[in-house]
């Protein structure tokens, strides 16, 4: 890869910038000061410096997000913020993208990532991946409400959904648990709607047996670390 790409890609700022970098001769490789952007490099045998700072190349970032109300799930957009819009730009030079997506106003765990193969794998339908919500509703749900999501809902387009999972979290029934394998657009508040009840807030609790990390505010982010990543490699390497 291009050594401009990959010290950018690491964090050290943008390509222009780390075009400054390399011209002020602050870019060593293998111990030579290299000025060259286009230089090839390989990062599993080569060593590059900037300054005393070692370049550690990561050919993927994962991270989890608790994504924000008001926020789209999109890499760019002129009039939105954007979760990508929310990384430290040593991911956004590294490419991120969203993992599927949330809507607008729903809240909670959301991957970004650069990995496409993950993202393809995580999103194929035939994956069938576990997603987890949190639903605050206007109406209480009690069994004939939780019979309807176990048997699959028959949304407005003629498309019935999978058996779906439907719990409350509290006692009066206006907090609920959905769990569904399927991804389609608005899919939980139109399984609601079809049943006269109108989600007021939906967060995404679980994502592909990840659970959401409760110390991220709305907004922030973390790394994936390596059980986390393992665990959901393992659910996706999985045929189902
Ligand atoms: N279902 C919805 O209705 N909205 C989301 O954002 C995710 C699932």
């Amino acid at each position: 890869m291009r050594l401009d790409k990959l010290i950018s890609n690491c964090g050290f700022g943008s390509r222009k910038e780390v075009k400054e970098l390399l011209k002020k001769g602050f870019v060593t490789v293998d111990g030579e000061v290299c000025k060259r952007p286009e230089t090839q490099i390989d990062p599993s045998c080569q060593k590059v410096y900037v300054g005393e700072t070692v370049v550690e190349y990561e050919k993927y970032s994962y991270l989890m997000m608790n994504k924000p109300d008001g926020v789209i799930s999109a890499t760019i957009d002129e009039e939105h913020t954007t979760v990508v819009d929310l990384v430290d730009e040593r991911y956004q030079y590294a490419d991120v993208f969203p993992v599927g997506r949330l809507d607008k106003d729903t809240t909670g765990l959301l991957i970004i990532s650069n990995d496409g193969g993950f993202a393809h794998r995580a999103l194929s339908p035939k994956k069938h991946v576990e997603k987890v919500y949190r639903a605050q509703l206007d109406k209480p749900i009690g069994d004939a409400e939780i019979a309807a999501f176990e048997a699959g809902i028959q949304l407005d387009d003629d498309f019935k959904t999978m058996p779906a999972g439907l719990c409350t979290l509290d006692d009066d029934g206006f907090v609920a648990q959905v769990t569904i394998r399927e991804g389609k657009f608005h899919q939980v508040k139109r399984m609601f709607e079809a049943l006269g009840i109108k989600v007021l807030a939906l967060k995404r609790t679980h994502f592909a047996g990840l659970a959401l990390d409760e110390n991220l505010a709305e907004g922030e982010y973390r790394r994936l670390n390596e059980t986390e990543l393992k665990s959901i490699e393992n659910l996706l390497s999985k045929d189902k």
